[in-house]
């Protein structure tokens, strides 16, 4: 055999081999082309080296080289495909499973607002129909704005630290007022009238504390809704058909309002306001003609302006409305009872 034949022969193996490695799509075909190539017993390599004794001796040692640089390739061009399988597999394993067009999607999870706050959104709303607007007030209050000014003297036994949130001794505003966690949104009455000579119209939500122990009624911290109004000619009837229209507004249009006799401070006379929700009388919060010394302590003249006030329980109109049994499941933050608003 020439030596050109056989290098032809070596050169068409390689061509082949390097095309059948190229092609194969896993190991599995990949070691098939390697047996049928590189096989010791039958490979084609094998059987091409077989024509190297037909070659010229003088010719041989050139056809040996050639025959080790063909070897050297094809075994070089197995490898690459060794590597190129590998690096797949393990892409396609980075990338996760094929995407499955028929699964149900992943369900988002929508929130929404607490019931609590709805409720706020809506007596606000409410209130705003009736010429109320909203005022603020802070949640740290100072003895004068939750006690004194409302007309609750140093001795009286609202004052009580037992009954109160007092911060540490340490810490008092500028004066030297201690402070406190507000207990009622009364402060808001104060803070407004400071500020805004009469006529005055004002709602005021928020967080009040008290040391109360946690029951199925009773929260140390719960929400009010204060409200109010300061004019010329104020009287209680005002005060009564306000609530009546909230009442029916919130609670439904046959809902009735009774007023029983009380004391506050800074209401004079005060009532307890009860609404009649489904055959039965239900005491909501208090409320009265604003006291005197409330004005005084503002600023306003008592003899020129009277007023109303009154003060409700906001978790008890939700807890109502909703037909809830338990304060505590407003604040325990348990998805599966929120979810439901
Ligand atoms: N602040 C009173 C309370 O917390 C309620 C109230 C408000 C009473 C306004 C009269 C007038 O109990």
């Amino acid at each position: 055999m020439a030596l050109n034949e056989f290098i032809a022969e070596l050169d068409g193996v390689l061509q082949e081999a390097t095309a059948a490695f190229a092609a194969a799509a896993d190991n599995d075909a990949l070691e098939e082309a390697r047996v049928a190539f590189l096989g010791a017993k039958k490979g084609r390599l094998r059987a091409a080296q077989k024509g190297m004794g037909g070659v010229d001796a003088d010719d041989r040692p050139q056809a040996g080289q050639r025959l080790n640089d063909v070897k050297r390739a094809i075994e070089t061009a197995f490898e690459e495909a060794e590597r190129r399988i590998a690096t797949g597999a393990a892409d396609a394993a980075a990338s996760g499973p094929a995407f499955d067009r028929t699964l149900p999607g992943s369900e988002y999870r929508v929130g929404s607002l607490h019931p609590i706050t709805q409720t706020i959104e809506e007596l606000k709303d409410i209130m705003g129909r009736l010429g109320f607007t909203v005022a603020d007030g802070p949640e740290i209050e100072d003895e004068r704005h939750n006690f004194e000014a409302l007309n609750i003297p140093r001795e009286h036994p609202a004052r009580d630290p037992l009954d109160n949130f007092y911060l540490s001794t340490a810490e008092k505003t500028a004066d030297g007022l201690d402070l406190l966690m507000r207990s009622q949104t009364s402060t808001v009455q104060i803070r407004v009238m400071e500020h805004t000579p009469p006529p005055v119209r004002i709602i005021s939500l928020g967080r009040v504390y008290r040391p109360d122990e946690a029951d199925r009624t009773h929260y140390p911290m719960f929400h009010q809704m204060e409200g109010l109004m300061v004019d010329e000619g104020v009287t209680m009837a005002d005060l009564k058909s306000v609530l009546r229209m909230f009442a029916s507004s919130y609670l439904g249009s046959d809902v009735r309002v009774r007023f029983r006799p009380s004391f506050f401070p800074f209401t004079e006379p005060s009532v307890e306001a009860d609404f009649e929700w489904n055959g039965e009388w239900i005491e909501f919060g208090g409320a009265g003609m604003v006291d005197p010394n409330v004005f005084t302590a503002v600023g306003y003249d008592p003899e020129s302006v009277t007023g109303f006030a009154f003060g409700l329980g906001v978790e008890r109109l939700c807890m109502r409305r909703h037909n809830l049994a338990d304060i505590r499941d407003l604040f325990t933050n348990d998805v599966r009872f929120l979810r439901q608003f």
